[in-house]
């Protein structure tokens, strides 16, 4: 066997076995559309990128105050959306190996006007949309910062994965390194703070998403200010 399938199956059993099938999880019927041409506009604070990137931070102060909806399409929009499409291309503003989306985005909300805390999404950004799952109150994280911030995207991939790549594991990522990437520059060019996370509650997550693996999280959120 060579060696990267090898350190893939590997990789597949630390994520423990493989049980019966349950995703996509049932949607609500509730969905949010997040373009940013019909949402109102969202305040930047910083256009300059070398600023932009020398105040990248993992921060982990989180206020109480909520962002609002059309904050959180524009960073998903702006990060992780569609750049163009052509013929039979999509392109998105993170690479994607072979050109194919293998990450699946799950949104955990905590606290984002209008929206119920502990409610879930995928976000589908081939149609800027967000589809409400049938899923409430996971406790998938175990920092403080990470339960109050105002919402996380577990970055995840099917066990079955949908690209036929040896090294696909390692390849997807690479991808949620650049999702993280996108998203730590784009909250930053807001004023906002971010914070990467490599564990999630693994029995948790898979009493929920039982084809999925999830490989990282990230918390997005107001900064508190504590002058
Ligand atoms: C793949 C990856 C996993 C990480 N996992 C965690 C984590 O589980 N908990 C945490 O507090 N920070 C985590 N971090 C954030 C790092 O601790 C942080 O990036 C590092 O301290 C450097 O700080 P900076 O990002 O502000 O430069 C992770 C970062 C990466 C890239």
């Amino acid at each position: 066997m060579c060696s990267s399938r090898l350190l893939e199956n590997i990789y597949r059993d630390i994520f423990g076995e493989l049980k019966q099938s349950s995703f996509p999880v049932e949607r609500t019927g509730v969905k949010i559309n997040i373009n940013k041409k019909t949402n109102p506009k969202v305040d930047v604070i910083e256009n300059d990128l070398p600023t932009i990137l020398s105040r990248r931070r993992c921060t982990r102060t989180v206020s109480q105050e909520p962002i609002i909806v059309s904050q959180l399409g524009y960073l998903l929009e702006t990060s992780l959306g569609v750049t163009k499409k052509e013929n039979n291309n999509i392109y998105y503003s993170v690479p994607k190996a072979g050109n194919q989306r293998e990450l699946v985005y799950i949104i955990v909300i905590n606290n984002v006007s209008g929206i119920l805390p502990g409610t879930l999404y995928e976000y589908v950004p081939e149609e800027l949309t967000l589809y409400e799952l049938n899923i409430q109150n996971g406790s998938f994280f175990y920092e403080e910062w990470e339960s109050n911030a105002a919402f996380n995207i577990i970055f995840c991939m099917f066990r079955e994965c949908r690209r036929n790549y040896l090294n696909n594991v390692f390849l997807t990522s690479f991808e949620v390194g650049c999702c993280c990437q996108n998203l730590q520059l784009v909250t930053s060019s807001l004023g906002f703070g971010s914070c990467i996370s490599g564990i999630v509650n693994i029995n948790e997550f898979y009493s929920y998403f039982k084809e999925l693996v999830p490989l990282q999280s990230i918390s997005i959120f107001k900064v508190k200010n504590d002058n």
